[in-house]
């Protein structure tokens, strides 16, 4: 299989990029034809971000899963679709071939269809990396079921939200996970996610720990006894639902500034094409190379280019059960070595925690097969994109540094490996179809260059095809978020750069949203939960840069007693955020303090809190406003 759309030289970029500006309906039918489709589209596209409405591919049909398997199978059915190593490297790698996979997300689609999933259904699903997670996802779109995937080290709280918001009446969990040397109980989180729960009508659990847990008549079902059933009855084929273009594929919960997670939705069609095209076109993927994605499949990432994007392309996708430091720091590399592994798409946060083990990990590595890397996640520093660079691609490797979100489905900004240039801690150039744009504060665009760059607020003026489409059950909401800062634009939340090449640098979020570990954590949700602890009165979260998660938490907490102990009240707040969010939202600084620095109109001054976390002491800015301008020495001479 070879992609006609793929761009082979800078030139050709160029003259590709004007001509999706130009006409991008022209362009994306284009590459739309290259797909599978039940019935073609009647309109390519009709938008209007203003209520938002964005269709893409309009009248169209088809089913994503006849992309990503079916069409593969007469040529490719023996390719690997899926690699796998698990988390202990003792343990067996599993290969699955184009039509291993496709067998077994049709028995698997086949289960659901038997426990009564029907099109439109949601299904949560919350696994840890292994194949049957893939299988579980694209048997849910085989059947048009939406699957929403709940990444493994959310609690149960989270869950139980993000149930009860989907309106979910299906679970697909594991008894447990492995994930370095920690056995997470899966099933017994998921018990705990649904006492007082009316929606789940039925919970499948795939046995992966042999970790004893409860299985509740009527509601439960192994996922092994539900495929026995099938595979007695023969079935190893079943034909896919029809899916209108705009259908909901998936439904995925990210993190903003208000205390409550958003589901973003994304559509079939559009998110089918744009995956595609940009895993193809930034990776540059050659059939027969083995691309190592290390995101988890519980986050758009792992949606985006372990599953859907990959799989769309007849590629071979290695999927990862562990953690980068799990036997030992060399693992990564030795999953290079072990399956000669030639593209790596890895998160800043994993690089920086990798460097600070030092070279001894890399050594008797053979990385030899790597030919390009990449990162995700969050703004990548100098430091690290030269040690990767160097130590991992051996300089003969491009980097693409991806500039994307949740909400826009696949990367937007990047450099095209070994097409286009690459500069370190720029993202760089737009992707084909995707119009950028710059404005300040009060949404115009930014047309002076400031020491050489322009700089402003990262909006995005057109649409494209794997935009989000609502915000699960609250369109109004996606308009607020996405829509109505600034009048017809659709704005990212970034703050960018931008130089006289028409390179963007991102650099980061300018609203109340924290990027830890390349993990998304708005401030407000972890105030929330901080504030559910007994005992504090109020708290207030600000992000501080971290060497190796990027940004750390910083909370500032009044509280009411720690009962003469202040570490153990510490403990017991981490505890609580936990309990209520899960593991990754703890703060790694609790400072106690006796007052917040407010307005006199009772506005938490944040910009001060910040700067205090930052480590700035001076230059403070105008504290003049403040209710209570004390407070502030306070806090400064308190900081941790
Ligand atoms: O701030 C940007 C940062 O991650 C945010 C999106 O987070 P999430 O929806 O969880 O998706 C992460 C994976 C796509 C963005 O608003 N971000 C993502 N990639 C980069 C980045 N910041 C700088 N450079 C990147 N390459």
């Amino acid at each position: 299989m070879s992609y006609p759309y793929q761009i082979t030289s800078l030139d050709q970029y160029k003259k590709v990029y004007q001509e999706s500006i130009q006409n991008p309906e022209a362009f994306w039918s284009s590459i739309a034809e290259h797909f599978t489709w039940r019935k073609k589209w009647n309109n390519v596209l009709n938008w209007n971000f203003a209520t938002p409405n964005v269709e893409w591919f309009a009248g169209a049909k088809l089913n994503i899963t006849e992309n990503c398997l079916d069409r593969h199978l007469e040529k490719n059915g023996d390719t690997p679709a899926i690699i796998w190593e698990p988390n202990n490297p003792n343990e067996k790698p599993r290969m699955l071939t184009y039509k291993k996979l496709y067998e077994r997300v049709c028995q698997f689609a086949q289960v659901l269809k038997n426990n009564g999933v029907q099109k439109g259904d949601r299904v949560c699903i919350y696994m840890g990396m292994i194949p049957e997670l893939a299988i579980a996802v694209l048997a849910c779109a085989r059947i048009g079921a939406i699957h929403s995937v709940v990444f493994g080290g959310f609690s149960a709280q989270s869950i139980a939200d993000r149930l009860e918001d989907a309106k979910a009446t299906f679970i697909i969990t594991c008894d447990g996970a492995f994930r370095g040397a920690k056995d997470i109980p899966l099933k017994s989180v998921i018990d705990d996610a649904l006492i007082g729960n009316t929606t789940v009508v039925r919970v499948i659990v795939y046995t992966r720990t042999r970790t004893p847990i409860s299985m509740i008549k009527d509601r439960d079902v192994w996922w092994e006894d539900e495929m026995k059933h099938v595979e007695e009855h023969g079935i190893y084929s079943i034909e896919a639902e029809e899916m209108d273009a705009e259908d909901p594929l998936f439904i995925l919960y990210t993190s903003g500034s208000t205390g409550k997670p958003k589901g973003v939705v994304h559509a079939c069609a559009g998110y089918m094409v744009y995956t595609n095209y940009t895993f193809v076109n930034v990776f540059q993927y050659k059939p027969g190379q083995i691309h190592f994605c290390t995101a988890d499949i519980g986050w758009i990432t792992g949606h985006s280019y372990i599953v859907y994007g990959p799989l769309s392309a007849g590629a071979t996708s290695l999927m990862f059960e562990g953690i980068p430091t799990y036997p030992d720091a060399g693992r990564f590399w030795d999953i290079v070595d072990k399956h000669k592994v030639n593209i790596l798409y890895t998160a800043p946060t994993a690089i920086r925690s990798l460097m600070s083990f030092g070279l001894e990990p890399l050594q008797n590595k053979d990385l030899s097969s790597l030919e390009i890397l990449g990162t995700v996640g969050e703004p990548i520093n100098e430091e690290a994109w030269h040690w990767y660079d160097e130590h991992i691609g051996k300089k003969k490797c491009p980097i693409v540094d991806t500039w994307w979100q949740t909400e826009t489905g696949g990367i937007l900004i990047s450099n095209l490996a070994g097409i286009t240039p690459s500069k370190p801690s720029w993202a760089t150039l737009p992707m084909p179809g995707v119009q950028m744009t710059l404005v300040d504060d009060k949404g115009n665009e930014v047309t002076t260059l400031e020491e050489g760059v322009y700089k402003g607020n990262l909006c995005i003026s057109f649409p494209w095809p794997s935009i989000l489409r609502t915000t699960y059950g609250d369109h109004e909401r996606c308009r607020t978020n996405y829509f109505a800062t600034y009048p017809n634009l659709y704005f990212t939340g970034d703050g960018a750069l931008k130089d006289e090449n028409g390179f963007f640098r991102i650099t980061g979020r300018v609203d109340d949203v924290l990027n830890v570990s390349g993990h998304r954590i708005g401030t407000a949700e972890v105030e929330n939960a901080i504030n559910m602890h007994a005992g504090v009165v109020e708290s207030a979260v600000v992000g501080y840069p971290h060497d190796i998660k990027g940004q750390g938490i910083y909370a500032f907490v009044i509280v009411s007693n720690t009962h003469g102990d202040d570490e153990l009240t510490r403990k017991d707040i981490l505890q609580t955020v936990t309990r209520v969010i899960g593991a990754i939202a703890k703060p790694d600084k609790i400072q106690f303090v006796s007052g917040l620095p407010k307005t006199r109109s009772g506005k938490i001054m944040r910009r001060i809190l910040r700067k205090i976390a930052e480590g700035e002491t001076e230059n403070l800015g105008d504290t003049t406003t403040l209710l209570d301008p004390n407070i502030v020495d306070e806090i400064k001479n308190g900081k941790l």
